[in-house]
């Protein structure tokens, strides 16, 4: 397994380029089971999550041809026909995300059979909201074995509120809507700006979505959906990870391929943490540390709030912040595993349920520690950065689902890290 060893201390300064967003391609590729006709997606980001979904493609039957392009990838799929129904369990339980080809699946070829895909390091993760929303669609729904067999003989449309915001759950719904028989209202519906990019594709290949980027999505179902040409949004997270690696370490950054409006929440609140941020372009943005970091509380929430993914990044700024700052994660029960490892590295954390103050400044000195999740990852090589000494970050392939050659994208702004291959 690949680890990093950072050497910290060194502020970054440069031009990185934002990939596209993992998040925003993986439901794209889900949806391009919808139609038989070739879907073109562009700035698909190369990391490994997009890979899994092309072997999960690769298992139902659909080709897909990848290309390099200046900026990311181009995905070329057509889901002509489907050899078989099953999302199986090795890749499920590798990539969650899976879970995304359920309602396509069930749309457009009336039966799909997709293995649960458990919990993760940061929660129960359940899918009963995406199941719910099926059966009220006119799915009926078997679990057994592990996998979720859906079948239908064509879906109708329905109303459905969700219990809780689901992202994944509002993109399996509206893509299993684009092809259900009549109108389907989504209510208390995802507004993150991955789903509004599903619902500008999906409206490309002939859908008819109204309401996306709102708490309540419109859909009036088709008979068949066409192919399309999509270029994916930016990815707001890994944006986000950059505007936090220049305050910590002191350094300056200009981030091209960013789209702003995305991350509002995330400039705000580390704005006020000392962090001066500016929009240098259409989509740049210039960051550097403003002056000395204060401590400011977090809340995480569904967007347009603090984004939950970023909690990890944020969590290391705050080791090197004035106070004390309290973070509260409300998404997901169990997504301070990053705190025990920065705290081997120096910093003072207390953990309590869904609540983490972080006192600082500290010093942070370079340890072996060991990634957990993607976004812990991240934090862990973001804190490695900051620290005196070297740090070892293990299990790199965590960060490498999410994020495109982190390393060789800091190392291009000065950092001191580099991947070190076991064999
Ligand atoms: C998406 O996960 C993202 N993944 C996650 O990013 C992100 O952290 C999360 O949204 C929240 O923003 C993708 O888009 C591929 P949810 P998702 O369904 O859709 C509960 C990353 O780092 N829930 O919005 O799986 C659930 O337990 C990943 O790239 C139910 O109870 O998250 C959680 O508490 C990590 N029943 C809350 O809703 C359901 O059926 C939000 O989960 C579904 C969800």
């Amino acid at each position: 397994m690949d680890r990093f060893a950072i050497v910290g201390g060194k502020p970054v300064e440069g031009v990185v380029n934002i990939s596209g967003a993992k998040n925003a391609a993986l439901p794209a590729m889900a949806a391009s089971l919808l139609t038989a006709e070739r879907v073109v997606l562009r700035n698909v980001p190369r990391v490994r999550d997009i890979g899994t979904m092309r072997s999960l493609l690769d298992d139902l039957g659909v080709d897909s041809a990848l290309t390099h392009e200046e900026h990311g990838n181009r995905l070329e799929i057509e889901a002509r026909r489907l050899v078989n129904p099953t999302a199986p369990y090795e890749l499920v339980k590798q990539m969650r995300a899976s879970v995304l080809v359920l309602g396509p699946l069930v749309a457009r070829f009336g039966e799909a059979r997709v293995s649960m895909p458990g919990g993760c390091a940061i929660g129960a993760r359940p899918i009963n909201l995406h199941i719910k929303g099926l059966e009220k669609l006119g799915a009926s729904i078997n679990m057994e074995h592990g996998y979720v067999e859906a079948r239908a003989g064509g879906l109708k449309g329905a109303q459905f509120t969700f219990d809780t915001i689901s992202v994944t759950g509002t993109e399996n719904l509206m893509m299993a809507a684009a092809l259900a028989e009549g109108d389907t209202i989504l209510e208390n519906a995802a507004r993150e700006p991955e789903v509004e990019d599903l619902a500008r594709l999906l409206n490309k290949m002939g859908a008819s979505i109204e309401g996306a980027g709102t708490d309540t999505l419109r859909i009036r179902g088709a008979a068949k959906l066409h192919g399309a040409d999509h270029a994916i949004i930016p990815d707001r997270i890994e944006a986000g990870t950059f505007l936090v690696a220049a305050p910590l370490t002191g350094g300056h950054l200009i981030l091209k391929r960013v789209e702003p409006a995305h991350l509002t929440a995330t400039v705000s609140k580390l704005s006020e943490a000392g962090a001066a941020i500016r929009e240098a372009g259409p989509n740049e943005l210039e960051v550097e540390a403003g002056g000395p970091l204060r401590a400011a509380d977090v809340v995480t929430a569904e967007y347009p709030g603090f984004p939950t993914d970023m909690q990890a990044q944020y969590m290391t700024l705050m080791t090197q912040a004035e106070g004390a700052a309290v973070i509260t994660e409300t998404i997901f029960e169990n997504r301070f595993l990053h705190a025990l490892e920065l705290a081997r590295m120096g910093a003072d954390i207390t953990v309590n349920g869904r609540r983490a103050v972080v006192r600082g400044p500290v010093r942070l000195s370079g340890a072996n520690v060991q990634a957990s999740d993607l976004r812990a990852s991240a934090s862990l090589v973001l804190a490695g950065l900051a620290a005196e000494g070297e740090t070892i970050v293990d299990r790199v392939y965590h960060i490498d689902r999410g994020y495109e050659r982190i390393e060789e994208k800091l190392a291009r702004v000065g950092a001191r890290i580099r991947r070190v291959s076991e064999s």
